[in-house]
């Protein structure tokens, strides 16, 4: 569950890099942009005026191509960079003003890192790799081969503890990196590319266990990626960066069903939306039949009045049934009473947090899908139609990617 309550607080964020900081600052602050501040001062805009609220518990991706400034703006966090300007809050306290030994104290307690190159020593063993953290910590020594272990029975190593990493694959150790950094017990994770050095089979596997990962332990994790694919499939919300600039936050569907600028449109043409969109985005919330009103006539006027070709029979809030208005007109026509004679029982069912490649495969033909919840109560409906319509729409002011787009996505579907 993610908690609304602000873990890390960005504000008005600038890094700039170079000899002289203020005076470029001033620069960009008058309205220049990178190219003009580094022709006028040889100074690089890192970070450009940032400001981002990232939840408790929520898996935070930052996406964005090499330079945008993706590593500068997650290092301010741990002030590995001190920002130029602007506040970066970590449960209400401003990192940017504390001491240097208060910040020591919140590295220590509160924020641990995972590097893309692992960063394991060598000579060490995997379990003393993972009990580092804990050492430079002053835990002792019995207490931390313990959590050491226990850790490496999260990421599934428990076997390779007393192995060097070079008998580990690229995989494992960045699983060794990953356990190192839970392991500090840390409410915050900084994982800057860490999947970015891995086989592309080896970093799905990584993604998806640390999607799992994430529901059990409840980490506020912040994800750094430039791959727009990854950064939509793992994370709760993405923030999409170039040149320093922050240029949309928002969960994996709001940037793909509506992208704020024809630079993130771009990047979404190449993304999976069966992957990314979820079946409650595009189900219908329409009106169901209560099996308690009564007869097949009556269903049949309701169908008649509000133009259904589909409507779901419901019971104690459940659906039961599905009618076809051509069935149930030749029922009636017959002189059918009992809805029950009528209504088709074996409908598909999903689920709104599904996914529609997942419904896709449900889907029958021509047969609508009722959506449930948990306790299996009807939530709405979806048409199959809806399916094919999600999966394919592409942005409308480019027909010819939409079309190709389309084209490329049903494929993927039927291969
Ligand atoms: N120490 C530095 N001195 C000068 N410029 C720097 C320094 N570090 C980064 N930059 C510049 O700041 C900008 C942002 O760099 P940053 O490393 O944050 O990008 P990034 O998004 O992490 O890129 P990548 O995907 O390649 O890791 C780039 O233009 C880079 O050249
Ligand atoms: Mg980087």
């Amino acid at each position: 569950m993610i908690n609304l309550r602000p873990k890390v607080r960005i504000e008005n964020l600038v890094k700039i890099y170079g000899e002289n900081p203020q005076h470029a600052l001033h620069l960009f602050r008058e309205g220049g942009n990178r190219d003009e501040i580094l022709g006028a001062t040889g100074n690089v805009l890192g970070v450009a005026d940032v400001s981002l609220s990232i939840n408790e518990g929520e898996l935070f991706v930052i996406m964005g191509l090499s330079g945008s400034g993706k590593s500068t703006l997650v290092r301010c966090i741990n002030r590995l960079i001190d920002p130029t300007s602007g506040h970066v809050y970590i449960d209400d306290e401003d990192i940017v003003k504390v001491s240097k030994e208060r910040l020591r104290e919140i590295r220590r307690t509160k924020i641990s890192m995972v590097f893309q190159r692992f960063g394991l020593f060598p000579h060490k063993s995997v379990l003393d790799n993972v009990q580092y953290g804990l050492e430079v910590r002053g835990i002792d020594a019995d207490v931390r081969r313990q959590k050491a272990l226990d850790t490496l029975e999260v990421v599934g190593l428990r076997q390779w503890a007393d192995y060097l990493p070079s008998a580990l694959s690229g995989g494992m150790q960045q699983r060794v990196g990953l356990a190192r950094a839970l392991a500090t017990d840390a409410p915050i994770l900084l994982m800057d590319e860490a999947f970015g050095a891995l086989d592309p089979l080896i970093r799905r596997g990584m993604q998806e266990e640390l999607i799992r990962l994430q529901r059990d332990l409840q980490k506020t994790i912040i994800f750094i990626s430039h791959d727009i694919q990854e950064s939509l499939k793992i994370g709760d919300r993405v923030a999409i960066m170039k040149d320093g600039y922050m240029v949309q936050v928002g969960t994996p569907q709001e940037i793909v069903t509506n992208p704020a600028d024809d630079y993130i449109r771009e990047f979404t043409l190449d993304v999976n939306r069966a992957q990314v969109l979820t079946t409650g985005a595009i189900m219908r919330s329409e009106q169901q039949f209560s099996l308690q009103r009564g007869s097949a006539r009556l269903a049949l006027e309701d169908m008649q009045d509000l133009s259904r070709h589909h409507m779901f029979v419901i019971t104690d809030g459940k659906p039961v049934g599905l009618l076809v208005r051509d069935e149930l007109e030749a029922a009636v026509g017959r002189g059918v009473q009992d809805v029950h004679q009528v209504m088709i029982t074996d409908f598909p069912r999903v689920q709104a947090d599904m996914n529609l490649e997942q419904v896709f495969s449900i889907a029958q033909d021509g047969i609508p899908l009722a959506v449930v919840n948990d306790g299996g109560k009807f939530e709405g409906m979806i048409e199959p139609t809806d399916i094919f319509a999600g999966i394919s729409a592409a942005p409308q002011n480019d027909r010819q990617a939409s079309a190709a787009h389309r084209h490329a996505t049903s494929q993927q579907l039927v291969s």
